[in-house]
């Protein structure tokens, strides 16, 4: 039978794809599947439109203070990336280590594909030995500290602001999951996206040229490649809205009309009124001094910030307490 035909990876997917869209009330879909082979290249796109200042800021913070921030870490370091994408970004601080260390650098990604492309970004940069995780982040980040030699600290890296996809409490929950692993003297670096007007979160999260639009229809397009669901794209479309009250913008599709969906590898018809929509992914926005204070519910303490008054965004370096 089909199902059982699929593999683990595609069983959680499908069992994922069926707990949100047959749950009552708000439909949602797990934003973590947005990022297959099409949507990790999307996001890099993404990260060069003019109207996502977002990892603009965060590179340029990244490429000013590096020097800095890795002066302020125990040495010496084994550097965790959680959710790292290309990997870009991390050149910086992985050049300004290298100056003085030779360095481990673990890139933990679920994206198969985007792991790929972070080990050919950063394979050129002589002093750093690069092993990549295909995991999800905890799961990664436990291997990593197996591995740890005994004197070496851990210094992790989750930029981007990808924290933000998580809700305000499961984000301080997720931080002190990581505390958990971490020893005294680990450091994590940690992106935030600062509040900023509607109109402008909005155009961020809804470019001109529909490159967002794509990125969050392509998990239906996935729904189907994958769970062989029938999804008219052509009756479904991207909208950004902001929620006021838990201070984030959020991604929906939302249907055009009347209509059944079949997703036969996960055993799933749903039903779509015209104007319902699935919830696909938040991106929470702080207040700067809101960092120290989530930093300390979960065992860190914020030691440094950098604000970039372009695209208001901290990069905030947390120690292990
Ligand atoms: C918003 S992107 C940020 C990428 C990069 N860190 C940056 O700042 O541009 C989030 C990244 O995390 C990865 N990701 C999402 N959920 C994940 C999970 N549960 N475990 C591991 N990686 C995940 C995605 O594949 C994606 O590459």
């Amino acid at each position: 039978m089909l199902v059982s035909a699929i593999n683990n990876v595609a069983f959680e997917f499908a069992s994922d794809v069926r707990a949100g869209l047959a749950r009552p009330g708000q439909k949602e879909l797990p934003s973590k599947y947005l990022y297959d082979e099409v949507g990790s290249s999307l996001f890099e796109v993404i990260s060069h439109l003019p109207e996502y200042g977002l990892t603009r800021a965060d590179e340029r913070l990244l490429r000013r203070h590096a020097g800095e921030i890795v002066q302020r870490l125990d040495a010496p370091v084994a550097v965790a990336e959680l959710g790292s994408g290309s990997g870009k970004k991390t050149r910086w601080i992985l050049e300004a280590l290298g100056r003085w260390q030779r360095t481990f650098y673990y890139p933990v990604e679920i994206s198969k594909s985007a792991l790929a492309a972070c080990e050919r970004e950063l394979s050129d940069i002589d002093s750093i030995s690069i092993v990549g995780f295909e995991r999800e982040y905890l799961d990664g980040l436990l291997e990593v500290a197996a591995h740890r030699q005994r004197s070496q600290h851990l210094f992790v890296l989750f930029l981007g602001s990808t924290i933000g996809n998580f809700d305000r409490d499961a984000g301080v929950e997720f931080l002190a999951e990581i505390r958990k692993i971490l020893v005294p003297g680990d450091s994590l670096l940690l992106g935030t996206d600062l509040e900023k007007p509607d109109r402008q979160l909005i155009r961020a999260y809804d470019d001109e040229i529909g490159v967002t639009a794509a990125f969050n229809l392509n998990l239906l397009a996935r729904i189907n490649r994958e769970l062989y669901a029938d999804f008219d794209l052509g009756q479904f479309a991207h909208i950004a809205r902001i929620n006021r009250e838990a201070r984030s913008v959020e991604m929906h599709l939302i249907s055009k009309r009347r209509q059944t969906v079949r997703i036969p590898a996960a055993d799933l018809r749903v039903e779509f009124r015209e104007g319902e929509t699935i919830w696909t992914e938040s991106s929470h926005k702080y207040a700067r001094e809101e960092v120290f204070q989530m930093a300390r519910e979960s065992g860190f303490t914020c030691q440094a910030q950098w604000i970039d008054e372009e695209w208001p965004f901290a990069e905030n370096l947390l120690t292990a307490e």
